[in-house]
C-alpha cells in the first residue's frame, strides 16, 4: 500500500533527514516548514507556513485532496529555540516556544487524526527530546514545552488506541543541526561548548540528523506495531546514567 507521511520542520536537519529516509522507502512526503522545498521530487509536496498558524493546516488539507494521497504517518519537528532563564526570556519567546512546540504539534494532529480513525489506522511520532525528562541551563521555556510533548504524546496514545493509531516520541540527544549550532553560537565560548558536548556523550560525539531519522522511521513502521505511547532515547548514552569517569584512563 502506497503511503504518506506529513512532516513538520521537514525543511533542515532531523525533519529533513526523515523526509529523506521516507522517500528512500517509497514513502510519500508532505513537508511543512517556515521555508522552501529542499527540492524538487514528484513523491514530495510541500506547505511553507508557520505550524502554529490554522490556514498552514487548511493548506496542508488541501494539498493532500489535491494529490489523493491519505496520511498515515505524521511527524512533527519543527521546533522553536530561546535561549535565557525566566527573567531573561521576554512573554514573545515564551509565546513563542508554546505556539511553535505546542500548539503547532496539537494543529498537526486535529489536522491528520479524524482521517487516520476514519481509516483504522495511522502512526505518530513526535519529536521531543532528552529536555522532555532532564532540565537544561538556560532553557526553561524550551523543557518546559518539551515536557509537555512527552505527555501529550501519552495521552493522544491512550485515548486512540482502539482506533488504531500509533504515538510515539522520540527523545534525541545533541544532534548536529541547524537548531543545535544555533544554541551553540549562544555560548560565551562555542568552541569550548561543542567540545564539552561531544566528549560527555558517552559515544564520543554528537549525534547525526540520520540517526534520529531511523529512529522515527522505525516507530513509524509496522515493525513497531506493538509500541504506543512510548518514547524512545536515542542520545547515544548521554541520560543513561552519571559519567565521573571520562578521561580517565581505562574510562
Ligand atoms: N538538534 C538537537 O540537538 C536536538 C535535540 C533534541 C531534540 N531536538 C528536536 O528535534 C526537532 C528538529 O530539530 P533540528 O535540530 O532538526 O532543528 P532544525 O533547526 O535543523 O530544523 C527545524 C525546522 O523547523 C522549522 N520550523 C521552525 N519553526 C517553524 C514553524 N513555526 N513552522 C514551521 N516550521 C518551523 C525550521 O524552519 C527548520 O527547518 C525539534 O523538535 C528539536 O527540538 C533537536
Amino acid at each position: 500500500m502506497q503511503q504518506t507521511a506529513v512532516i513538520t520542520g521537514a525543511a533542515s536537519g532531523i525533519g529533513a533527514a526523515t523526509a529523506e529516509r521516507f522517500l528512500v522507502k517509497g514513502i510519500n512526503v508532505i513537508g511543512v516548514d517556515l521555508t522552501p522545498a529542499f527540492r524538487e521530487d514528484d513523491k514530495l509536496g510541500w506547505v511553507q507556513g508557520d505550524v502554529s498558524k490554522t490556514e498552514t493546516w487548511t493548506q496542508v488539507s488541501e494539498e493532500l485532496t489535491k494529490r489523493e494521497w491519505d496520511a498515515d504517518i505524521l511527524v512533527t519537528s519543527a521546533a522553536y529555540l530561546a535561549v535565557g532563564n525566566v527573567l531573561d526570556l521576554t512573554d514573545e519567546q515564551w509565546a513563542n516556544t508554546i505556539n511553535v512546540n505546542q500548539l503547532g504539534l496539537v494543529k498537526a494532529v486535529r489536522c491528520v487524526l479524524p482521517q487516520m480513525i476514519e481509516r483504522k489506522h495511522g502512526a505518530i511520532v513526535t519529536v521531543g527530546s532528552i529536555d522532555s525528562y532532564m532540565a537544561e541551563q538556560g532553557l526553561i521555556a524550551y523543557c518546559t514545552s518539551k515536557g509537555g510533548i512527552l505527555q501529550f504524546t501519552r495521552s493522544l496514545a491512550l485515548d486512540h488506541a482502539r482506533d488504531g493509531i500509533r504515538v510515539n516520541c522520540v527523545c534525541p540527544g545533541v544532534t548536529d543541526t541547524p537548531l543545535f549550532r544555533h544554541h551553540l553560537s549562544t555560548a560565551s565560548d562555542p568552541e569550548s561548548f561543542l567540545k564539552t558536548r561531544e566528549q560527555r556523550n558517552p559515544i564520543g560525539r554528537l549525534l547525526k540528523p540520520e540517526e534520529i531519522a531511523n529512529t522515527i522511521a522505525f516507530l513509524a513502521s509496522d515493525e513497531a506495531s506493538g509500541i504506543t505511547g512510548a518514547q524512545i532515547v536515542a542520545d547515544g548514552g548521554l541520560t543513561t546514567g552519571f559519567d565521573f569517569r571520562t578521561g580517565e584512563e581505562g574510562a
